[in-house]
């Protein structure tokens, strides 16, 4: 039996494969590579010395998820195919509401089709909205401020619907903070096609000289020095949270949510500190308005995955850097 990894040639996608490659899980792959590069999937094979395959399909198309399910004997799913930038989500809501909702859709329909009822999904601590108070418990009340935020809302409230329905399904909605980082090989990370929207690529290419400078959202948050606090996340923590949440459904039905961050925050300026003293680069920056949407600080109560899931993050803030700038020399490397 094999775990359906769909997005997974994405970012975070890529390293849930490798862990579970590594632990010895069979993994089938579903990605329609609209944010990811194909290369990515033979990274992962050289990395956990192991084939797998991959399917170059839209999780909304119903008749390729379905032959998935007819294809191989899919013992669960990890769902984090889906689109996640919030500007872009303002702009363009149908394309959001169409790739992520219908999306989940599709795909919950296939999985019931097919008798496979064992689902994590990739959710976001977006769900909090902008309202404290910090540190964010998974009870804290539901809302958003941008299209992309109410995807994850609605997906998550359809997955209890689900379970309502027939108890027989397990699903764990993981509410990811910042994710960063990336695998110590070098040979995955984040890599979006097109210009970043978050922090770590932007810092990351003004390390390797490719921007002249860092734009920081904002100098007057009412934190320590001024700067908006996340809580940032290696990948590859993020990752064996997912094998966490796996392993838990095995053993339970039900629907729950669990936030998956370290439970401490660093500010935008910590972060480009971090970075510039394991790169050894100059990281020149500029104090910009705030950015719309943002929230001050904003960090897990990391307790509930630690003593269910029996999960808690092992990475510092200085090997998010390490790693993340070992990736970027490596793409400028293949770049050259
Ligand atoms: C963003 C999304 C969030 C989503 C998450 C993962 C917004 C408002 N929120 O989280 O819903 O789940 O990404 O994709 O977009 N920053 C700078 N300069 C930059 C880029 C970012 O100062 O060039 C600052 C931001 O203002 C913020 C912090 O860095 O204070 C982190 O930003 P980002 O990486 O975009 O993550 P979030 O905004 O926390």
């Amino acid at each position: 039996m094999a775990i359906l990894v769909t997005g997974g040639a994405g970012y975070i996608g890529s390293h849930i494969c490798v862990e579970l490659l590594r632990i010895g899980e069979d993994v089938i792959v579903l990605d329609n590579f609209s944010n990811a590069k194909p290369e990515v999937i033979g990274r992962i094979k050289q990395i956990a010395g192991r084939d797998f395959p991959a399917r170059a399909a839209d999780v909304r198309h119903e008749a390729a998820v379905r032959q998935v399910f007819a294809d191989y004997d899919v013992e669960a799913v990890i769902h984090l195919a889906g689109l996640k930038a919030v500007g872009e989500s303002q702009v363009l809501p149908l394309r959001y509401y169409q790739h992520n909702v219908a999306g989940a859709l599709v795909l919950c329909a296939a999985m019931q089709e097919a008798g496979c009822k064992t689902l994590v999904f990739s959710s976001s601590a977006t769900v909090y909205g902008a309202e404290g108070p910090v540190p964010f418990r998974e009870d804290h009340p539901l809302s958003a401020v941008n299209p992309y935020g109410r995807t994850k809302i609605m997906i998550e409230q359809i997955l209890r619907d689900l379970h309502a329905s027939d108890s027989a399904w397990r699903i764990a909605s993981l509410r990811y903070f910042n994710p960063i980082g990336a695998h110590e090989s070098g040979l995955i990370g984040e890599d979006p096609l097109g210009t970043p929207n978050n922090l770590l690529p932007c810092i990351a290419q003004v390390a390797a000289g490719r921007r002249p400078r860092l734009t920081v959202y904002g100098g007057d948050y009412d934190t320590a020095d001024g700067a908006a606090v996340r809580d940032y996340v290696h990948v590859a923590d993020l990752a064996q949270g997912h094998v966490s949440a796996l392993t838990y459904l095995r053993g339970y039905t039900g629907a729950e949510a669990f936030n998956l961050g370290t439970g401490r925050g660093y500010s935008v300026l910590e972060l480009v500190s971090a970075f510039a003293a394991v790169s050894g680069r100059p990281i020149p920056y500029v104090i910009a308005p705030r950015r719309a949407g943002d929230i001050a600080v904003c960090y897990a109560d990391a307790a509930k995955a630690e003593k269910i899931l029996g999960w808690r993050t092992r990475r510092s803030l200085r090997q998010m850097c390490a790693d993340a700038w070992r990736f970027t020399r490596t793409m400028l490397e293949t770049a050259k």
